[in-house]
């Protein structure tokens, strides 16, 4: 069993992220619970409440079935179970798209209403002037370029991005307009890895891959994915650290059999007159 790392009580913020440019590597992963923002709290620099819980934990076929208000109560959730990490908060789909003035009043929503430090939201020169709206309402935020999954149905499926140089091209001018219009980072996913090395060379704020490159300034997996509890679709980038599947699937197994049998409950899990206090 790993040791837990020492827990303090200063929460990291946004600024604090983007001064570890280039230093020792960033580690992100997803949260959408309490509590496993409890557990991954002592280990781990970000907590993102990613939009992939619409698909992770509420069954949806993409990200376009997260709401406003589903980022608000999972944003909630993890600030509660957590104390150290910088908790960002995605900005669903149709919440940001069509104006700055729609995103900076969704920004200040999931802000306000979740305590977290940042959002983050999808898309780079197409994004820019949203971007600047909420860095200059006071609100940090953290790009996200490449694959994109909000776009997943307009692209026709998850497509790793720079294969051909137009797109090359296309990816380092989204980065370099999400660094210009203020954002704290930028995540990178599903990227070629030659590319994502060198947009990280080239922008002064730290990057974050995806399926994108291990010379990135950090790191994010999926945290239903990197302990294999992901029921549908894993990305080829994904490495499994556990199979939390079968150690459920197993325990289930266990529980039915011995219900079944009248094994369970046993004697230590009823109460009687004589066996203890009135604490359950
Ligand atoms: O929604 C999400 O989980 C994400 C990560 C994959 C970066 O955006």
């Amino acid at each position: 069993m790993a040791t837990q790392l020492p827990t303090t009580d200063i929460r990291i913020g946004a600024d604090l992220i983007r001064r570890r440019k280039g230093g020792t590597p960033i580690v992100c992963l997803t949260a959408y619970t309490y509590p496993i923002a409890r557990l991954l709290d002592p280990y781990v620099d970000l907590l993102l409440v990613g939009d992939s819980v619409a698909m992770v934990l509420h069954g949806h076929e993409t990200t376009l079935g997260a709401s406003l208000e589903m980022m608000i109560a999972h944003g909630q959730a993890v600030m509660r179970g957590s104390a150290k990490a910088c908790v960002v908060v995605d900005m669903p789909a149709g919440t940001y798209e069509d104006s700055a003035a729609q995103a900076v009043v969704s920004a200040r929503r999931i802000v306000g209403e979740s305590g977290c430090q940042a959002v983050k939201l999808e898309g780079g020169v197409d994004m820019a002037a949203q971007i600047a709206a909420i860095v200059a309402a006071d609100i940090p935020v953290m790009g996200h370029i490449g694959l994109q999954p909000q776009s997943v149905e307009k692209d026709g499926g998850y497509k790793i991005k720079g294969r051909t140089d137009e797109n090359v091209a296309a990816l380092i001018a989204d980065a370099l307009a999400v660094e210009k219009a203020g954002a704290f980072s930028l995540v990178i996913e599903g990227t070629i890895e030659t590319v994502a090395a060198d947009i990280t060379r080239r922008i002064a704020i730290p990057t974050i891959g995806i399926g994108a490159s291990g010379e990135c300034d950090g790191q994010i997996l999926v945290i239903d994915d990197m302990v294999g509890l992901t029921v549908d679709r894993v990305p080829k980038f994904v490495k499994q650290y556990a199979d939390l599947r079968s150690v459920i699937a197993h325990a289930a197994e266990r529980y039915a059999s011995e219900v079944r049998d009248r094994d369970f409950p046993g004697p230590t899990h009823v109460f009687s007159r004589t066996n203890g206090g009135d604490e359950s």
